[in-house]
C-alpha cells in the first residue's frame, strides 16, 4: 500500500502523551487511597518510638484501646507469621519488638473506626524505654566499626604506587547530604480479607511481588493466597521499592486479625520519620594527577549512612563504586564503602540508588583540579574522559566492564557548540569583574550510568498480552506505573508490534495474580525490560495472525505486514479486527504470554567485578546561576540540557523524565535539607521545613535535547533508559554555584561547599573564602 511505503507505519519513537495523561489533569485518574471503600472498612495508625535507641521495658496501651471509635491495637506479637519486612537482610521488623533502633520506628498499630480516630488514639500510648547508646553520625558508626553489611573494597592497579609517584596530589573529606522521596501520595495500603485465609491488598508500591511475599509471610499464609494490585503510584522515587512492605504488612496484619478491611495511609509527617531517604554519603579522597590534570590515582571512602538495619544499602553502595568513575577512565583506584549503621530511619533506594553519590565526587575532585591548574574545568573533564570506540584503549571501567558505547565526546562537544560554552565563560567573567555583589557562575557536567539491576536475576520480567474479538488489546506486565509513562511506552511497543493505533492498546493494573515472581520496577528498566516481554508476547499472536493471513489471503507468512490497524497480505489488505475474528473462528489463540531476561550480565560481588549493566546512558548539562554574596541566595537562570535516551519510544515523555529529573536532583543538591536533633529526632519531617523545588525554581530559559543516538545493545527499539540518570545533570547546578563562589577570590582558593548547597551554605562559603 502507498501508505505504508510513504512513511513506515510507527508507533514507536513518538511524541504520544502520557496515557493518564486526561485522567492525570482532570482528577480522574485512580490511586489507591480513590478506591471506594469497601462496606465496614476500618483504618489503622502507628504508633512511633520517640527514642532514638532504646530498650522497651513496658508499653501501656489501654488509653489507646478505651479512646474513642478504636476497635483494636496490634503490635509485633500479634503476627502468625513473621514480623520482617528486609528486602535482603532479615534485621527490620515491620513493628519494633522490645528494641527501638530510630526515632520514629513503628510500635504498635491502632485500628478505629476513622482515619482520624486512629491518629488521635495512637498518640495516647504510654511506653517506657530504658535508653541505649545512640549513634547518630555516620562517622561515629564508622569510628566503633558499626555496619550493617560488611565493609566493600575494589582496587585496581596500585593506587598508592600512583598517588606516590604523581606530580600533584589533593586529598580532602567531603559530603552530600540525603533526600526525602516526596513522593505526592504517601505511603498507603488498603487490605480486604478474602475468603479461606486470602488477602487482596491495593498499595502503592513499586514492588507488588515483594509486598506479596512479605504479607504471606507476616500471615504465614501460602503467596497463592495473596493478591497485591497497584494501579498507579503518585510518584516512588525508589521510596516504595522496599518500604511500601511496612505498610503493606501493617495492613494486612490489622484486616486478617478482624477479618475486615483495613486502611493505612501514612499523613506526610508520619511518612517522613518513618521511611527511609537517600543515603547520605561521607568522603575521604587523595588523587593523584598531571600538570595536563590527568587523573592518575584516586584513593577513596565513602561512608554512607545506611540508617537502622541493612534495606538496600548493600546494592546502594555498590552501585556507588561503579560509579565513581562516571564517565572517566580511572586507571588505578581503590575504593572503600562501608553502610554506617546509624539509630536514624533505615535509607533506601532514591533516583540513581547511589550511582549520584558515586559520581559527584569525581566531579568534586576534577573541580579542584581544575582550580589548582588555572584550567577551565571543561578541559579536565575532557581530558579525563573514556576512550572513545575506536580501540584507543582507556576503556575498561575499574570494575572490568569493557565501555563499548561511548558517545560522551560527541555528546559534550555537541552541548559545548549548542549551549555556546566558551562564550558564555568570557561573558560571565566580564559580569563578574564588575559586579561587586552578584556574582555568576557556570559549569559543564556529564554524565555515564550504567542501566540494569546490580543483582543480576532481577533483571527479568514477564507480560500478557490479550487480543479481543473487537481488535482492542489488553496487556499486563510486571512493571507498575508511578508517572514514568512506562505503560505508555510498553502500550506503545505493543501497538507496534501488532500493527494497531496506541487508542487499540490499554494496559490493566499491576497485578500479582497475573504475571508471577516480578522485580521492582527499578533501576530505570522498567521499559528495557517489560517492553521487552511484552513485545515477545504480542510477536507470538502476530505470528500467529500472520500464518493465519497467508493461508486465507494468500502470500507468505513472512510478508505479512501489520500497520494502522490492517493487515495485508498477498496483495490483499482487510482490518486488523476482522482477521481476528475470522481467527478465533479457525481456534487460533489470540493471547500469549511473554518473558525476557537481559542477556550478558554477570557480577561477582567479592571482588567487585564483572558486567553489571546491560550499557551505559549519557549525558551533560551546562547550567549558569547568580548567587548573592551578601545573602546566599541563588538562581538557576539558564540550563542546557543534552541527553541520549538512544532511538527514544517516546520523545516527549524521555524529555518530561529528563526535566523532572534535573529539577528533583537540583533539589537535593541545593534546598533538600535533612536535620536530625540531638536526640535522633528527624526535625525536617514536612514541606514547613524540608524544601523541595518549586515551578518558580525552574529556570525560566531550560533548553532540554535529546542526543541523535542508536543503543548499540539490543535493547527494546535501540531505546535507552531515561528514570534516573538525568538526575545525575544538575552536578552542574551544584558546580556552577561552586564557581560562583570561587569567583569572589578571582579563583584562587577553593569554596568550602558541601551539598546540599543552602543559602545558609553558601553564604558560609563566601565569607569563608574571603577571609
Ligand atoms: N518519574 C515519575 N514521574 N515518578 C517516579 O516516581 N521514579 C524514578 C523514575 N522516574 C519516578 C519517575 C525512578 S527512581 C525510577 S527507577 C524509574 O522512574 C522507574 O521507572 P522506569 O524503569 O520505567 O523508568
Ligand atoms: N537499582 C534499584 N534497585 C535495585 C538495584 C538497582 O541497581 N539493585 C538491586 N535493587
Ligand atoms: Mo529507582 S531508585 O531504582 O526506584
Amino acid at each position: 500500500m502507498s501508505k505504508q511505503n510513504a512513511t513506515p507505519w510507527a508507533e514507536v519513537g513518538k511524541s504520544h502523551p502520557h496515557e493518564s495523561a486526561v485522567l492525570h489533569v482532570s482528577g480522574s485518574a485512580n490511586y489507591t487511597d480513590d478506591i471506594p471503600e469497601t462496606q465496614g472498612t476500618l483504618h489503622a495508625a502507628l504508633g512511633l518510638s520517640a527514642q532514638a535507641h532504646a530498650l522497651v521495658r513496658n508499653m501501656d496501651l489501654d488509653a489507646v484501646r478505651q479512646a474513642q471509635g478504636v476497635i483494636a491495637v496490634f503490635t509485633a506479637r500479634d503476627f502468625p507469621g513473621s514480623n520482617q519486612c528486609g528486602p535482603i537482610i532479615k534485621d527490620d521488623p515491620i513493628l519494633a519488638d522490645g528494641v527501638v533502633e530510630y526515632v520514629g520506628q513503628p510500635l504498635f498499630a491502632v485500628v478505629a473506626r476513622s482515619h482520624e480516630l486512629a491518629r488521635r488514639a495512637a498518640r495516647l500510648a504510654k511506653v517506657e524505654y530504658e535508653p541505649l547508646p545512640a549513634v547518630l553520625h555516620p562517622r561515629a558508626a564508622h569510628e566503633q566499626q558499626s555496619y550493617v553489611l560488611p565493609p566493600m573494597s575494589l582496587a585496581r592497579g596500585n593506587a598508592q604506587q600512583a598517588l606516590t609517584d604523581a606530580p600533584h596530589r589533593i586529598s580532602g573529606e567531603w559530603q552530600v547530604g540525603g533526600q526525602e522521596q516526596f513522593y505526592l501520595e504517601g505511603q498507603i495500603a488498603y487490605a480486604i480479607p478474602k475468603e479461606a485465609q486470602g488477602m487482596y491488598v491495593a498499595c502503592s508500591t513499586q514492588h507488588p511481588s515483594e509486598m506479596q511475599h512479605v504479607v504471606a509471610h507476616a500471615l504465614a499464609i501460602p503467596s497463592h493466597s495473596v493478591q497485591v494490585e497497584c494501579r498507579r503510584m503518585g510518584g516512588g522515587f525508589g521510596g516504595k521499592e522496599s518500604q511500601s512492605a511496612l505498610w503493606a504488612g501493617v495492613a494486612a496484619l490489622c484486616a486478617f486479625k478482624l477479618q475486615r478491611p483495613v486502611k493505612l495511609r501514612a499523613d506526610r509527617d508520619d511518612d517522613m520519620l518513618v521511611t527511609g531517604k537517600r543515603h547520605e554519603f561521607h568522603y575521604d579522597y587523595e588523587v593523584g594527577y598531571n600538570a595536563e590534570g590527568q587523573i592518575l590515582g584516586v584513593k577513596v571512602q565513602m561512608l554512607s549512612r545506611a540508617g537502622f538495619s541493612a534495606d538496600l544499602s548493600g546494592p546502594v553502595a555498590t552501585r556507588a563504586v561503579c560509579h565513581l568513575d562516571n564517565a572517566y577512565f580511572l586507571s588505578d583506584v581503590d575504593i572503600r564503602a562501608m553502610c554506617c549503621k546509624t539509630n536514624t530511619q533505615s535509607n533506601t533506594a532514591f533516583r540513581g540508588f547511589g550511582g549520584p553519590q558515586g559520581a559527584i565526587l569525581i566531579e568534586h575532585i576534577i573541580d579542584d583540579i581544575a582550580r589548582h591548574l588555572g584550567k577551565d574545568a571543561l578541559d579536565v573533564r575532557l581530558l579525563n574522559f573514556y576512550g572513545r570506540n575506536d580501540g584507543e584503549g582507556r576503556n575498561i571501567t575499574h570494575y572490568g566492564q569493557k565501555v563499548v558505547d561511548n558517545v560522551i565526546h560527541e555528546l559534550v562537544a555537541e552541548l559545548e557548540q549548542s549551549s555556546d560554552y566558551r562564550a558564555r565563560r568570557a561573558a560571565i567573567a566580564k559580569y563578574n569583574a564588575t559586579s561587586p555583589v552578584l556574582k555568576k557562575g557556570l559549569a559543564l557536567t556529564p554524565h555515564k550510568f550504567g542501566i540494569a539491576f546490580n543483582v543480576t536475576h532481577l533483571n527479568q520480567a514477564g507480560a500478557l498480552v490479550h487480543v479481543y474479538l473487537d481488535g482492542s488489546v489488553l496487556v499486563n506486565h510486571g512493571g507498575t506505573e508511578m508517572g514514568q509513562g512506562l505503560n505508555t511506552k510498553v502500550a506503545q511497543v505493543v501497538a507496534h508490534e501488532l500493527g494497531v493505533p496506541l487508542s487499540a492498546v490499554k494496559v490493566t493494573a499491576t497485578d500479582t495474580t497475573k504475571v508471577a515472581n516480578t522485580s521492582a520496577t527499578a533501576a530505570s528498566t522498567g521499559t528495557d525490560l517489560n517492553g521487552k516481554a511484552a513485545q515477545a508476547a504480542a510477536h507470538q499472536i502476530r505470528e500467529r495472525l500472520a500464518t493465519f493471513a497467508a493461508a486465507t489471503l494468500g502470500g507468505i507468512a513472512s510478508e505479512v505486514s501489520f500497520f494502522d490497524g490492517h493487515i495485508s497480505s498477498g496483495g490483499d489488505t482487510v482490518l486488523f479486527a476482522e482477521l481476528v475474528q475470522k481467527a478465533y473462528l479457525a481456534r487460533v489463540q489470540l493471547w500469549s504470554d511473554g518473558f525476557y531476561a537481559t542477556p550478558d550480565l554477570h557480577w561477582d560481588g567479592k571482588s567487585m567485578t564483572g558486567n553489571p549493566f546491560s550499557y551505559y546512558a549519557y549525558g551533560a548539562a551546562v547550567s549558569e546561576v547568580v548567587i548573592d554574596t551578601l545573602t546566599g541566595e541563588w538562581k538557576l537562570l539558564r540550563a542546557d540540557v543534552l541527553y541520549d535516551a538512544g532511538n527514544s519510544l517516546n520523545p516527549a515523555i524521555d524529555k518530561g523524565q529528563v526535566e523532572g529529573a534535573f529539577i528533583q536532583g537540583m533539589g537535593w543538591l541545593t534546598t533538600e535539607e535533612l536535620v536530625w536533633n540531638a536526640n535522633g529526632k528527624l526535625t525536617t519531617h514536612a514541606p514547613s521545613t524540608y524544601k523541595i523545588p518549586a515551578i518558580s525554581d525552574c529556570p525560566e530559559d531550560f533548553r532540554v535535547s535529546l542526543f541523535k543516538n542508536i543503543n548499540v545493545a539490543d535493547s527494546i527499539h535501540r531505546s535507552k533508559a531515561v528514570g534516573e540518570p538525568p538526575l545525575l545533570l544538575p552536578f552542574s547546578v551544584f558546580f556552577a554555584i561552586r564557581d560562583a563562589i570561587a569567583s569572589v577570590a578571582d579563583h584562587q582558593r577553593h569554596p568550602l561547599l558541601s551539598a546540599p548547597a543552602t543559602s545558609e551554605a553558601i553564604l558560609r562559603a563566601v565569607n569563608a573564602i574571603r577571609d
